[in-house]
C-alpha cells in the first residue's frame, strides 16, 4: 500500500449529492428467453397488476427519508416486459411518484416495451401516461434468428413495432443483440440496414453473451466464432458512425445530443432508487454509500412488502470497493468522465486509485490529461481486463461482491 492510500481519509465526503434516477422493476414476461438472466419471470395467468402497483407505491413510499428533499432527473421503467403492464397502471405509478417526490421538468421517462406485446393503442397510452421515452427490445430482424432467441414475436412485429414506436414516441431505443447462433456477418449487416430504415435517435446492440442459469448455458447454441463475433462487433460500429451515430459507450449508439440521460448516470456514478422485485439501489449520503437489493421472486417481494420490508440485502460500500465501482462504469464511456468527477461521486480523492491508474495507463489502456479520464480504443477493446486492474486488493465477502460488481444497464 502506497502513503497516498494510508494518508486517505477512511469515510467518503461529498460536498454535493450526485444526480438521483429513479429505477422500476416490472419483473413478468410471456415467455422466459432461453438467454436471458435478468429477473423476468414468465406470466402464469393474469399478473397481479394492481397489487404490485400497490406495492410499488408503498416502496417508493417507504424508501422516501432516504431521498429526502432530492429532485429525480430521470426515470426508467425496466423489465422483464413492463409494457404487460396497462398505460392505466403505468399512469397510477408515475402519478404516484410525482405527489411524493420532486420530478425535474424535463425528466427522461422510458418504458422497456416488448413487441411480442405490441399494441398500438397502448403505446399511445403509455405516452399519455408520461412516458416520453420507449427502448423497444427487437433484438433482430431476421425471422430465423428471432425463433433461435426463443422470441414471441417475429420480423413482421419488430418492424411494424419498431415503426409505430417511432411515429408516437420519435424518442425511441431499439435493442439488438449480434453473435447470434449462426449469424454471419452479412445476416449481421442486414439487422444494422433494418434497423437504419427507422432512424432511431438512439441504438443499443449487444454482443450476445451466454449466461449461467440460463438454457443457452445448459443447451449450448451454435455461436459464431470470436473473430466472427470481433468482426461484427466492427461491422455494426463502422456502418453507425457512417450513418451519423455516436458510439458513446461499449454497447449504446446515439445520434448527436440523444444519449440516454438514465444510462449516463448510471455511467457517471449517479444515484438511483430502484423499486420493484430484485431493483438495485445506490444511494450517496454525506458520509458513505448504500447498495441495496429488494427481493427478488416477485411474489416474495408482495409479501415482504406488505410487510414493509422490501429490501433483502443492504450494505455500504466499504473504500477499497468504491474505485472499482467507479471505474467499472466510467471506463465504458468512450469520451470517459472529467477527472474531478471521480472524487465528486466517490468522496475520495483520484489517489485512491493512483496505483491502479498509473499501472493501466503503462499497459496503453487508459489515457488521462489534466482534464479527462477515458479508457483508449485498447482499453475498450479489453475493457475486462483493464476494469480488473481496479478490483479491491481486500475483495469483500463472496456474498458481497455479487452486489458490488453488478450493476443494471437499461436500453
Ligand atoms: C431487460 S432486457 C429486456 C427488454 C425486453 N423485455 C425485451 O426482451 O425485449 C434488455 C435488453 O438486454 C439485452 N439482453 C438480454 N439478455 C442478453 C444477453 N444474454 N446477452 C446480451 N444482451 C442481452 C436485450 O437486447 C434486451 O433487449
Ligand atoms: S429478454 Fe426480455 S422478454 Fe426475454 S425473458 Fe428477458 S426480459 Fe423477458
Amino acid at each position: 500500500m502506497n502513503d497516498a492510500v494510508i494518508a486517505l481519509p477512511s469515510a467518503p465526503r461529498f460536498a454535493a449529492l450526485p444526480p438521483l434516477s429513479l429505477y422500476i422493476h416490472i419483473p413478468w414476461c410471456i415467455r422466459k428467453c432461453p438467454y436471458c438472466d435478468f429477473n423476468s419471470h414468465e406470466r402464469r395467468g393474469e399478473v397481479p397488476e394492481a397489487q404490485y402497483v400497490d406495492a410499488l407505491v408503498a416502496d417508493l413510499e417507504s424508501a422516501l427519508p432516504r431521498i429526502w428533499g432530492r429532485r429525480i432527473a430521470s426515470v426508467f421503467f425496466g423489465g422483464g416486459t413492463p409494457s404487460l403492464f396497462s398505460p392505466e397502471a403505468i399512469d397510477r405509478v408515475l402519478a404516484a411518484v410525482r405527489a411524493r417526490v420532486p420530478l425535474a421538468p424535463d425528466a427522461e421517462i422510458t418504458l422497456e416495451a416488448n413487441p411480442g406485446t405490441f399494441e398500438q393503442a397502448r403505446f399511445a397510452g403509455f405516452m399519455a401516461a408520461g412516458i416520453n421515452r420507449l427502448s423497444l427490445g427487437v433484438q433482430s430482424f431476421n425471422r430465423a434468428h428471432l425463433a433461435a432467441l426463443g422470441r414471441v414475436h417475429d420480423e413482421r412485429e419488430a418492424r411494424a413495432a419498431a415503426g409505430a414506436a417511432l411515429e408516437i414516441f420519435g424518442n425511441v431505443n431499439l435493442d439488438l443483440m449480434y453473435a447470434l447462433p449462426g449469424q454471419t456477418l452479412a445476416d449481421a449487416r442486414a439487422d444494422v440496414a433494418a434497423a437504419l430504415e427507422f432512424s432511431p435517435p438512439h441504438l443499443s446492440f449487444y454482443h450476445l453473451t451466454i449466461e449461467p442459469n440460463t438454457l443457452f448455458h445448459r443447451y449450448p447454441p451454435p455461436l459464431p466464432d470470436d473473430d466472427t463475433a470481433a468482426e461484427i462487433g466492427d461491422a455494426i460500429e463502422e456502418s453507425l458512425l457512417r450513418a451519423g451515430y455516436r458510439h458513446y459507450e461499449t454497447s449504446a449508439f446515439a445520434k448527436p445530443g440523444r444519449e440516454c440521460r438514465h444510462n449516463l448516470n448510471y455511467w457517471r456514478f449517479g444515484d438511483y432508487l430502484g423499486i420493484g422485485a430484485g431493483a438495485h439501489s445506490k444511494l450517496s449520503f454525506p458520509e458513505r454509500i448504500v447498495r441495496e437489493i429488494r427481493y427478488k421472486q416477485p411474489q416474495q417481494y408482495l409479501e415482504r412488502m406488505a410487510r414493509g420490508e422490501p429490501v433483502a440485502e443492504e450494505r455500504v460500500v466499504t473504500r477499497s470497493e468504491v474505485g472499482f465501482e467507479f471505474m467499472l462504469n466510467a471506463l465504458r464511456l468512450t469520451d470517459g468522465v472529467p477527472v474531478a468527477l471521480f472524487a465528486e461521486r466517490t468522496g475520495f480523492p483520484l489517489t485512491l486509485v493512483a496505483k491502479q491508474l498509473d499501472a493501466a495507463e503503462h499497459r496503453g489502456l487508459v489515457a488521462r490529461d489534466h482534464e479527462r479520464l477515458r479508457a483508449t480504443p485498447l482499453g475498450r477493446r479489453f475493457l475486462n481486463d483493464l476494469q480488473a486492474i481496479f478490483l479491491p486488493e481486500d475483495p469483500p465477502r463472496a456474498s458481497e461482491r455479487s452486489v458490488a460488481l453488478s450493476f443494471p444497464v437499461e436500453g
